[in-house]
């Protein structure tokens, strides 16, 4: 799974046992980036819609929720033959290996070979999210950032000097799902006859089109016009989400928990955000019972390392260390509602 500031993977077990406990049989995941609370969903048996406006989140969603068994079956012939490719230096090598540094040019110019072949191979919508979640963690796995494509670091990582690998990503068991693209306030209220949305939408100003416009680059492969030191797509300047400004947050929050048809919620806020616990337990109450739960975990690999400028260097120290997530689970059955939570709550092995 890639590097994605606000992921939730500390938070998947739990995500996975509410999902058990609580009568849903099918579940949003409105803002799903990596996806990985709607591969704990699906592992809890329940079908899964996965839904974010990034293009790379649709194409993690077609591997890890929408894929079946019979998606899977010609990967590894398909991984094989891209793994054979010639390198060759094309515009991700230009921008991301010579006029940036976020990848080394060995690795860079796979990445175009492999990325120019996909778009030639005859394969269904499935097989090519697979093929393209494999290239996007591959190259994960050999960038040289703190976790944010607004910087690279200064001298290469350790990582960025192997040899990009495709894997076959991980088969997610459980009941296969759809995958979208839409805002999430457009979405809202077209769920009707789901049981459940999860909520965990961007948090502060930093926009995740900005801190991850590499990937999106990388799936939409469309060589737009960049700028400044960290070569950011010329679109980040104008795609803005609604989330992303103070002023705006608190009202699209609000009109969304307000369009939701599903009878059950979970949301999830993070303490670096703009929107205080309280406030967020009273917009919710307006929906039903609402139970939180406080989750102490280890801030994002960035946090653990440092703070850079888009050359490189290195500006501050970070703050803290730690971080609160405090999730909400909403619906209309008190005693479910509130089991549900404790029961979570009382089993700290899972976080
Ligand atoms: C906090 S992250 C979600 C992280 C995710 N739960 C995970 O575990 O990886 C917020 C996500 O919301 C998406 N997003 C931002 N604005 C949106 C909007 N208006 N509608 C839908 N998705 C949006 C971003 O692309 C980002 O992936």
């Amino acid at each position: 799974m890639v590097k994605y500031i606000g992921s939730k993977r500390v938070l998947t077990p739990l995500l996975r046992r509410l999902a058990e406990l609580l009568p849903i049989r099918t579940a949003c995941d409105v803002f799903a980036g990596t996806t990985r609370a709607g591969q704990a969903f699906r592992e809890a048996d329940v079908v899964v819609h996965s839904n974010d406006t990034a293009t790379y989140s649709e194409a993690l969603g077609q591997a890890y929720i929408a894929a079946g068994d019979c998606d899977r079956a010609r990967l590894p012939e398909l991984l094989d033959h891209l793994r054979g490719l010639p390198p060759r230096h094309g515009y991700f090598t230009e921008t991301f290996c010579v006029r940036s540094s976020y990848f080394q040019t060995h690795n860079g110019m796979r990445v175009d070979a492999i990325r120019d072949e996909i778009d030639r191979l005859s394969v269904t919508p499935v097989e090519r999210g697979l093929l393209l979640t494999s290239l996007l963690e591959a190259a994960d796995r050999v960038d040289s950032t703190c976790g944010l494509q607004m910087a690279f670091v200064k001298e290469w990582s350790r990582r960025s000097y192997a040899e990009l690998d495709l894997r076959v990503p991980r088969r997610v068991p459980g009941p296969t799902g759809t995958v979208g693209r839409a805002d999430a306030n457009a979405l809202a209220s077209r769920l009707q006859g789901c049981d459940c949305a999860y909520l965990d939408p961007p948090y502060n100003q930093h926009s995740y089109f900005s801190n991850y416009h590499i990937w999106e680059t990388l799936v939409r492969w469309d060589a737009p016009e960049t700028y400044g030191v960290a070569c950011k797509r010329i679109d980040c300047r104008d795609e803005k989400s609604l989330y992303n400004s103070r002023r705006s947050a608190w009202p699209a929050f609000s009109q969304l928990v307000e369009a939701l048809p599903t009878p059950w919620l979970v949301v999830s806020f993070n303490d670096e955000g703009f929107h205080e616990p309280d406030l967020v337990a009273a917009l919710l109450s307006e929906k039903g019972h609402v139970a939180t739960l406080a989750v102490d975990y280890k801030r994002y690999v960035g946090a653990q390392i440092g703070i850079y400028n888009p050359s490189g260097e290195k500006v501050g120290k970070v703050s803290h260390l730690r971080n609160t997530e405090t999730l909400f689970v909403v619906g209309p059955d008190r005693a479910l509602v509130e089991g549900a939570a404790s029961s979570v709550a009382l089993a700290p092995a899972l976080v």
